[in-house]
């Protein structure tokens, strides 16, 4: 059937196949500076380029990666970097048929008028610089805005996400990049579920909207939910079996089809509940590939096994396959703890 042409449609589809594919999902270690300065305070470490280089290298060079992972978010830093011994990273991901990405937003700001709540940056110069990173081995873009529920949201905060995400992937798909849409509903709050599916069903709406206005190829994108989820301080804790619910009615009322993969981040909840909750969304058949895109869900005790010990380098690439195995497995519906 006729799809919008355009120089790379063809490419993208193909890349966002390949990325959604059985058993695989997404590592994130697209952290900025600052914030990859955290995790690397909380082993004790200083937030030197040296020492994130020694934590990317241990990440991406993990023998048998590939097999569980079809995707890696870099931050432009490592997207340019090379490994201790002069390999580009974007080639140790090739090596192991995983697709380079990368994190292409400016971060958040004020969003005047608003709630005291926030906008994402990065849409001046990002065409040339989506070029560039083509040019470098990138294949797919991150674009990471934030959508807070105690704080509204306000229709100006969701607009502006839903407006600043749907040219952010028009753009993408213009320069060969697969864009991965995130408006991240924050689990901070005591809100209930109930109200966490009627932010997830507003904002979604909206941005859908938008990426149609901006006549983007939805085979040629996926997506990064948040799980609905009560709030984080919500005195109930949900099953397994009720974010699944939910969060499927949510991508089912709201998700066309034609989208090939779902790619849920872990924002916060632990390794064990975020391959629960995978697994559970995938005890039956959906439109869509059910996957992973996780950060620290994948990175957690990776670090502390690490420690920053170069004696500790093989016990923490075993922790990342351990932990990239169980999240393949629950894409498969066939985790069991
Ligand atoms: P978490 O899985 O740690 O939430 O991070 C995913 C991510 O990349 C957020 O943009």
């Amino acid at each position: 059937l006729p799809i919008r042409a355009g120089s790379y449609t063809d490419e993208l589809v193909k890349t966002a196949k390949t990325i959604a594919s059985p058993g695989r999902g997404i590592l994130a270690i697209d952290e900025s500076n600052a914030t990859c300065g955290k995790r690397l305070a909380s082993i004790g470490l200083d937030n030197t380029e040296t020492n994130r280089q020694a934590y990317r290298q241990l990440l991406l060079t993990t023998p048998g990666l590939g097999e569980y992972i079809s995707g890696a978010i870099l931050f432009e830093e490592t997207l340019y970097q090379l490994t201790t011994d002069g390999k580009k990273f974007v080639d140790c991901l090739r090596d192991q048929n995983i697709v380079p990405g990368i994190k292409v937003d400016k971060g958040l700001v004020p969003l005047p008028g608003s709630n005291n709540e926030s906008w994402c940056q990065g849409l001046d110069g990002l065409a040339s610089r989506s070029a560039e990173y083509y040019n470098h081995g990138a294949r797919f873009a991150k674009w990471r805005t934030v959508v807070s529920i105690p704080s509204g949201p306000s229709a100006l905060a969701v607009k502006e996400a839903a407006w600043g995400l749907a040219r952010y992937a028009a753009i993408s798909q213009d320069n060969g990049l697969v864009p991965i849409v995130e408006p991240e509903i924050l689990l901070d709050g005591d809100h209930s579920i109930e109200r966490t599916l009627e932010v997830a069903e507003k904002v979604w709406s909206e941005v859908f909207f938008y990426l149609a206005e901006n006549n983007v190829v939805f085979e040629g994108i996926l997506l990064k939910p948040s799980m609905v989820t009560p709030g984080a301080e919500h005195k109930e804790k949900a099953s397994p079996e009720t974010v699944a619910k939910y969060t499927l009615t949510m991508l089912k009322r709201r998700v066309p089809p034609a989208v090939p993969g779902i790619m849920f981040l872990s924002g916060g909840q632990s390794e064990m509940e975020a391959t629960l909750n995978l697994n559970a969304m995938n005890q039956a058949p959906n439109p869509w590939h059910v996957s992973f895109s996780y950060a620290r869900a994948l990175q957690n005790s990776v670090l502390k096994a690490w420690q920053g010990l170069p004696e500790n380098v093989v016990a923490a690439q075993n922790s990342l396959l351990e932990r990239a195995k169980a999240n393949s497995l629950a894409q498969l519906g066939k985790y069991s703890a």
